[in-house]
């Protein structure tokens, strides 16, 4: 009886604790953003689109990104790849089988080894490919499959905890860990995904160390363009993989990992559509804006995601020669699709919306249909750039899924793989 009654007080405190650390990073969401944008600053400067439109142009565009906000993107660093290994061969009751594949990003002491897992559809054709990065563990993405925990051993109760796991779900989410990977196979799509931390930890005391060894002559400097990085590295891996379609791959990523997903799509040009979901700060909104987190608070809790130098334009984003409707537009012509949530002001849609309205011209440009027209209520997956707004807060709730895949299934598709001469071609991927 005792044990029980200290149970429950154990699991009431860590209840409050989780509560209070959740509410400290994302401000529980009890406003609404505002759907007014008429009356509130457009994004300057004015894109040069054209300019953008340009070889020169766009690569200007990308050097402002690294030289004061992101860092570099680690030019040439290199990714080996183990075995495929087969985890479930009978995923979801036969319909696909579950495997998981070492990667190693860097080279010498200081190279970093992660796991991907992919769930592929039993069909013989090859299929389109979206890959997912994450906060959880493989062990919490794929509950009850025998996937390796990052440790290399199997996940125990410590990789997916149920009541964290329970607490985590319902502040965050039902799909915050656990991949819908049926639905994606309802789609016809293959799904990959992978632990972001895995690769270069989630933490202000460990990530910069864990970036400068990873031994290649241009190292990220920010965890987030290491995080996009490790989205390319995981094309690398699939891109030759008969059961892959990779003309057709999807990136993916909520909040922080959307702002990553974006990054990726940006310096690797294989990416043909990205869904950044509640991606916010450094993400899609804008920097100038006052409403929510802002970038100044971000570099304090969050130093190691953006470069060192990024402090100064942190504390002063008038200093910044772009604002973040230039990494939207950098992302066309291929599709965008940017999840936002009505309580969800930390990451702050009204300034995404204008951010998003900015760089619409941009899809225009390559003959692209941009935003549209019906404000922020509006949805139409089938544009090359999409915004969705939900009821809610800061989350992955079962709403996003259908979006997401709608998103993902509106064709045709603009291909930047398949008419490379549409996306000025400067960056090569690792
Ligand atoms: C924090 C952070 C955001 C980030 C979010 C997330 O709330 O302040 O910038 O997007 O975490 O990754 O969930």
């Amino acid at each position: 009886m005792i044990f029980r009654v200290l149970r429950w007080i154990g699991l009431t405190l860590l209840a409050g604790l989780t509560l209070l650390v959740a509410s400290s990073c994302t401000m529980l969401g009890l406003n609404y953003a505002s759907l007014e944008t008429a009356n509130k600053a457009a994004p300057i400067p004015p894109l040069d689109v054209a300019r953008l439109q340009t070889p020169e142009g766009r690569a200007a565009g990308m050097r402002m990104l690294e030289d004061t906000l992101y860092g570099p993107w680690p030019v040439g660093l290199p990714v080996s790849v183990g075995d495929w290994r087969v985890v479930n061969p009978d995923y979801l009751e036969g319909r696909g089988t579950l495997e998981e594949v070492d990667i190693t990003i860097g080279e010498g002491p200081g190279a970093r080894t992660f796991q991907l897992v992919a769930a592929f559809p039993a069909a013989a054709a090859a299929n389109p490919l979206v890959i997912s990065q994450t906060f959880s563990s493989n062990c919490a993405t794929f509950p009850e499959q025998p996937v390796m925990s990052e440790d290399g051993d199997p996940c125990t109760a410590r990789d997916n905890g149920p009541m964290v796991n329970f607490i985590v779900t319902q502040l965050f989410g039902e799909y915050i860990a656990e991949a819908p990977v049926g639905l994606y196979f309802d789609a016809g799509f293959v799904y990959a995904s992978f632990h972001a931390g895995d690769f270069i930890p989630d933490s202000a005391a460990l990530a910069p160390g864990a970036m400068a060894g990873l031994g290649a002559e241009v190292n990220p400097t920010g965890t987030l363009m290491a995080w996009a990085y490790a989205f390319s590295a995981a094309m690398d891996v699939l891109e030759s993989d008969p059961r892959v379609d990779t003309n057709h791959t999807s990136v993916m990523g909520h909040s922080r990992h959307g702002k990553s997903a974006m990054l990726a799509a940006i310096w690797d040009p294989r990416i043909e559509a990205v869904i950044a979901h509640q991606s916010g700060f450094a993400g899609s909104a804008l920097s100038r804006s006052q409403t929510g987190e802002t970038l100044a608070r971000m570099v304090k809790t969050y130093p190691h995601w953006l470069a060192p130098g990024a402090k100064a334009y942190a504390a002063n984003p008038d200093l910044l020669p772009f604002d973040q409707h230039l990494l939207l537009a950098l992302v066309a012509p291929r599709r965008l699709f940017l999840g936002n949530a009505r309580r969800d002001v930390w990451s702050d849609p009204n300034s995404s919306f204008r951010a998003a309205e900015a760089a619409s011209a941009m899809w225009e440009a390559y003959g692209k249909p941009g935003l549209g027209q019906g404000g922020m209520q509006a949805f139409d997956p089938s544009h090359g750039l999409v915004w969705w707004l939900r009821v809610g807060g800061h989350s992955i709730v079962d709403d996003d899924i259908p979006a997401f895949i709608a998103f993902l299934k509106a064709r045709p598709m603009p291909s930047a793989t398949s008419s490379p001469g549409e996306l000025p071609s400067i960056a090569a991927p690792g």
